[in-house]
């Protein structure tokens, strides 16, 4: 096992990709907080991976949600070792039908939110003095523009940029932060997906996500598992060496 006694915050842990990282983290040995706006369904979550996981509320567009998770986390096991900050949004259309609140809502919680999730629990890590291991999930839309998803593309580009600054900032303190970047997968996220591509394309709702499926080099969408080998390794020891990268996870979408 090699998450054998770490404690690892998830957030967005509730479903999807963060979901299938905290199961294995579990079956690594891991201590693991499912952090999510939606807690019901985290809770929920964790009860089904066992007596190693819980669910914890967090709400990543607010400062003091992010303070009151780290705190309730220390008070309970005394430290964090791993931070996957997973949570995000999404939204899309064309560029002269962009609306402000869209803006705004997917830069509050996939640049500002992770960031602010990466400061607080750095500063945990740091006055813990023992290091630590912090992935941002990033995706293959941060490394190439799209026509109808500029601004999500946008902020998946700063989780890389800010994966480089952190990471190039905090490994003094033997703080590792790295990113994952998925290319397209199989979770509740990608049906909202469809169902915008449906309309912006005017396709029947399933078409998209088929086509994108058979289009990776690997021959189908990835599922949220095939993220948690990638995902361990950047927790564990294995990753001591590795700093401010960002690693493709994505049946072979892109090279980079
Ligand atoms: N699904 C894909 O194809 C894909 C591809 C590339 C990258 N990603 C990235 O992987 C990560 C996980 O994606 P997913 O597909 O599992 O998403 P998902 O929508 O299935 O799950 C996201 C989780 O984040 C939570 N969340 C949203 N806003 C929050 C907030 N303000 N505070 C706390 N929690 C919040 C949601 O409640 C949900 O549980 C995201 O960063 C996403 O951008 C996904």
């Amino acid at each position: 096992m090699k998450l054998q006694g770490k404690v690892a915050v998830i957030t967005g842990g509730a479903r999807g990709i963060g979901l299938a990282i905290g199961a294995r983290y579990v079956a690594e040995g891991a201590t693991v907080f499912l952090a999510d706006r939606d807690v019901e369904e985290a809770v929920k979550a964790a009860a089904a991976l066992g007596p190693q996981a819980q669910g914890i509320a967090l709400d990543v567009t607010d400062a003091a949600s992010i303070e009151a998770m780290v705190k309730a986390v220390i008070t309970q096991v005394g430290g964090i070792d791993i931070l996957v900050n997973n949570a995000a949004v999404f939204d899309m259309g064309p560029v002269l039908e962009v609306t402000e609140k869209s803006i705004d809502f997917l830069f509050a919680v996939n640049v500002k939110g992770l960031f602010l999730c990466l400061q607080a629990v750095a500063r945990q890590m740091v006055a813990q003095g023992r290091g630590g291991k912090i992935i941002n999930m990033a995706s293959q839309a941060g490394r190439r523009g799209e026509a109808l998803v500029s601004i999500y593309c946008a902020t998946k580009a700063a989780v890389i940029s800010l994966t480089q600054s952190a990471g190039l900032d905090l490994i003094k303190h033997r703080i590792n932060v790295n990113g994952i970047a998925p290319g397209v997968v199989d979770t509740p996220m990608w049906d909202e997906v469809d169902a915008l591509f449906a309309r912006y394309e005017n396709r029947p709702l399933g078409e998209k996500k088929r086509l994108v499926g058979e289009a990776v080099p690997y021959g189908r969408m990835g599922s949220p598992e095939d993220h948690t080998g990638a995902a361990v390794f950047l927790a564990s020891a294995d990753a001591d060496y590795v700093v401010a990268q960002t690693l493709n996870v994505d049946g072979g979408n892109w090279m980079s």
